[in-house]
C-alpha cells in the first residue's frame, strides 16, 4: 500500500538515486572543527526522538508555532480569498499542516515534497482519504534539490491557474547557514508567480538560558536524538562510532545567532571510515547541527535579498517565535 502512486494525479519522482552519505562524513570528519550533515539525524529512530523533542517542556518552537497559527486561522482566511495550491517542503504530517489543511476554505491541492518517499505516500494517502476533496500531489526531492515543476503540464488543467503558497514550519530555515539559507529561500521564490506567498515559521533571538535548555533537555531526548546520528551512519556505511562514547553538548553562540550541537568524546578514539581512519582525543567534538534563531528585521532583510517582502510577521506574546507571510516580489 505504501508504495502505490496510482491515487495521486501526479507523483514527481526526483529521489536522489546516488547514495553521497560516505563521502558526506569523510569530508566533514576532515574538517576543523570537525563536522556532520544535520539531514543525518531523520532515521526512522532520529524521526521519531525528533517527534519526543516537539513534545518536551523546554522545547518552545513546535507547540508555539502551532499556538500562533491557530489564533491567526481567520486573519490567513481573510488573505487567502483565491483557489490556492499549498506545497510544503515535509510529508505533511504535522499538526500544523492539518490546522491549515482543515480550516483555510482557499486550499485546493496539496503538494507535500519530501526525501523519504515512503512517509511520503502514506501520508499523501492518509490525507488523500481525509480531505477527498483536496487533490494531492506529492513530489520525493531533496530540500537541496531544483524543484522543475511544470505549471502548465496538462495534467494540472486548472491547477495551474491558481494561486501557491509555500509553508515552511518549524524554523527549519534556521538549520541552514545563512548562505544555504538565501540559496534556499530564492529556490522557494522560484516556485512562486509575483504575488504568491511563503508561510514561513522563523525562531527567534532570546535569553541565553531558555534556548540552552531547549536543547539539552533534562529527559535527555535531544541527546539521543544527537546520538542516534552516529547509530544511524553506522547502519548506512562501514563507520563504526561507538555513540554511547559520546557527551551531548548543545552551546549558543551569541555572535552568531545560533545553537550549535555538539558530540564530544568521553576518551581517546580511533573511528574507522570506508576511506580510512580519524582519531579523536578526550574532548574532541564533532558539530551535528547549527539552529539559527533571528531578529525579525534581520529576517525580513534576507527575504528582500531573495525576492520577497514581509506582508505580516504574527509572533507569540513572549515574542519567542514567529511565523511570517512572505509575498513574492
Ligand atoms: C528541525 N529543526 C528545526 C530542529 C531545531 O530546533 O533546530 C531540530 C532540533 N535539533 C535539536 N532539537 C531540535
Amino acid at each position: 500500500m505504501h508504495d502505490s502512486v496510482s491515487e495521486f494525479d501526479l507523483f514527481l519522482d526526483l529521489e536522489p538515486q546516488t547514495d553521497s552519505m560516505e563521502d558526506d562524513v569523510w569530508a566533514g570528519l576532515q574538517d576543523q572543527p570537525r563536522w556532520l550533515p544535520s539531514k543525518y539525524f531523520y532515521d526512522a529512530r532520529g524521526s521519531a526522538l525528533f517527534d519526543q523533542i516537539c513534545d518536551l517542556p523546554e522545547y518552545y518552537p513546535t507547540r508555539t508555532e502551532a499556538g500562533i497559527i491557530r489564533n491567526i486561522l481567520p486573519e490567513l482566511n481573510a488573505r487567502l480569498s483565491n483557489p490556492t495550491i499549498m506545497l510544503e517542503y515535509g510529508s505533511g504530517s504535522s499538526t500544523k499542516t492539518q490546522l491549515l489543511l482543515e480550516n483555510l476554505g482557499a486550499l485546493t491541492a496539496y503538494v507535500p515534497i519530501d526525501i523519504s518517499r515512503g512517509h511520503l505516500l502514506s501520508t499523501g494517502q492518509t490525507l488523500a482519504h481525509r480531505y477527498p476533496s483536496l487533490r494531492i500531489l506529492p513530489v520525493c526531492a531533496d530540500y537541496g534539490q531544483r524543484i522543475p515543476f511544470d505549471w502548465e503540464a496538462p495534467e494540472l488543467d486548472e491547477l495551474g491557474k491558481a494561486a501557491r503558497m509555500i509553508f515552511f514550519p518549524g524554523s527549519t530555515i534556521g538549520n541552514f547557514t545563512r548562505a544555504v539559507a538565501k540559496d534556499f529561500l530564492k529556490r522557494m521564490r522560484a516556485l512562486l508567480d509575483e504575488g504568491g506567498y511563503l508561510l514561513i515559521g522563523v525562531d527567534l533571538v532570546k535569553d541565553a538560558t531558555i534556548l540552552e535548555a531547549a536543547y539539552n533537555d533534562s529527559a535527555g531526548v535531544t541527546a539521543a536524538f544527537n546520538r542516534n546520528m552516529l547509530d544511524h551512519i553506522n547502519a548506512r556505511i562501514r563507520t563504526d562510532f561507538q555513540s554511547e562514547a559520546f557527551k551531548h553538548l548543545a552551546v549558543w553562540d551569541a555572535s552568531e545567532n545560533r545553537i550549535e550541537m555538539r558530540l564530544i568524546a568521553s576518551e581517546a578514539m580511533d573511528v574507522s571510515l570506508p576511506q580510512g581512519s580519524i582519531s579523536l582525543e578526550k574532548g574532541d567534538y564533532i558539530r551535528t547541527e547549527y539552529s539559527h534563531k533571528y531578529h525579525v528585521d534581520d529576517f525580513g532583510d534576507l527575504a528582500r535579498q531573495c525576492g520577497f517582502a514581509t506582508e505580516h510577521v504574527w509572533t507569540d506574546a513572549n515574542r519567542w517565535f514567529s511565523v511570517q507571510m512572505l509575498r513574492a516580489d
